[in-house]
């Protein structure tokens, strides 16, 4: 009897913790805890058992009874609380709700435009070369050319680290760091960002990136320049965008002169952006000056250059139509999201 109550403690132990769910646990207990059930039989002929047994095995029997009774109501705490969970997670996620679309990254209108300014020019035989944003005086002026007191050189002017290191204020010192490095001929654009101590407005500011080009060879004339420019910008925007040459001075160029484009935005006819000219100036150019290439060690009889500069930010605008350069730099989202 004794054995057949411990085998039966066992088995009903197993069925209860075993029970995957209320119904199942509901079973367990029907067949082996309920008035019916097994362990009841047992109890049951306990009476019939020879006087020194009954007592121990009715001890036993109860024992039993309470360690199930015991096991089985922890098995439902468990149960329900599993119910519960499951029915939190259920709750939480609301299969009705509109779906979010992710935010999608993509290219600032600037370094897209960059992109473009850049392919036109690598279909045109240049290679792209990058310097460095904090630039030597050296780089930055002497081996510019420019004489020992010019306004672009002072403080006013540009960022100075110390009295030898800079933000540089252009991309033109990236010219002489190749020809130092290579020998005719050279064909390259270099892009990049420039500093100055400018007063921010709608069209200025003390951040902004410049593509600076430099073509030096056998033979080159200003010819080769305004044709190389102008098939640039008819690239860029189409056959109905015509560029004007004014002279202009810059101490690395002789001559010189300065770069404008119709203004896209009013097609000539004179807005905000264009200052009612019509015309959006873009940067500077000209031919390499012969002391640039003397102080590089290139000769001066043999080659001559062209080199210019262009403001990006002023090609990003009249790309986009954009009419203050602020907007490049703000990071709002509801302008970036337009491109
Ligand atoms: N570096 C000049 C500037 O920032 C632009 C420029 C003018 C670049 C003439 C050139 C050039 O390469 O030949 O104002």
């Amino acid at each position: 009897m004794e054995d057949k109550l411990k085998a039966l403690a066992e088995e009903a132990r197993q069925a209860i913790q075993q029970a995957a769910d209320e119904q199942q646990l509901e079973q367990a207990r029907i067949k082996y805890l309920g008035r019916r059930g097994q362990l009841h039989q047992i109890t049951q002929s306990i009476g019939q058992l020879p006087d020194q047994q009954r007592p121990v095995v009715g001890q036993l029997a109860n024992k039993v009874s309470q360690q199930l009774d015991q096991l089985f109501a922890q098995r439902q705490e468990e149960l329900q609380t599993q119910v519960a969970e499951a029915e939190r997670v259920v709750q939480a996620l609301d299969v009705t709700l509109p779906g979010r679309a992710p935010r999608v990254g993509k290219r600032h209108p600037l370094l897209a435009t960059l992109d473009e300014m850049i392919e036109i020019f690598l279909g045109l035989g240049f290679t792209v070369v990058e310097g460095p944003e904090i630039e030597n005086y050296y780089y930055s002026f002497e081996a510019l050319n420019y004489p020992e007191y010019h306004p672009a050189m002072d403080e006013q002017m540009t960022f100075y680290i110390n009295d030898d290191v800079l933000l540089r204020s252009q991309t033109s010192p990236v010219q002489i760091r190749v020809m130092e490095n290579q020998s005719p001929p050279v064909r390259i654009v270099a892009p990049g960002r420039c500093f100055r101590r400018d007063t921010v407005d709608a069209t200025h500011c003390h951040t902004f990136y410049q593509l600076e080009g430099l073509l030096v060879d056998e033979s080159v004339t200003f010819a080769d320049l305004k044709g190389t420019l102008e098939v640039f910008a008819r690239e860029m925007f189409g056959p109905q965008c015509h560029m004007r040459f004014r002279p202009d001075f810059f101490p690395f160029t002789e001559p010189s002169a300065e770069i404008a484009l119709t203004c896209i935005i009013c097609g000539g006819e004179g807005c905000r952006v264009c200052g009612d000219t019509g015309w959006l100036e873009v940067g500077g150019s000209g031919m390499v000056d012969p002391n640039v290439l003397e102080m590089v060690g290139y000769d001066t009889e043999k080659y001559t250059g062209w080199a210019f500069g262009v403001g990006v930010e002023r090609f990003a605008m009249l790309r986009y139509g954009i009419d203050d350069i602020r907007l490049f730099y703000s990071g709002d989202m509801r302008f970036l999201a337009q491109f």
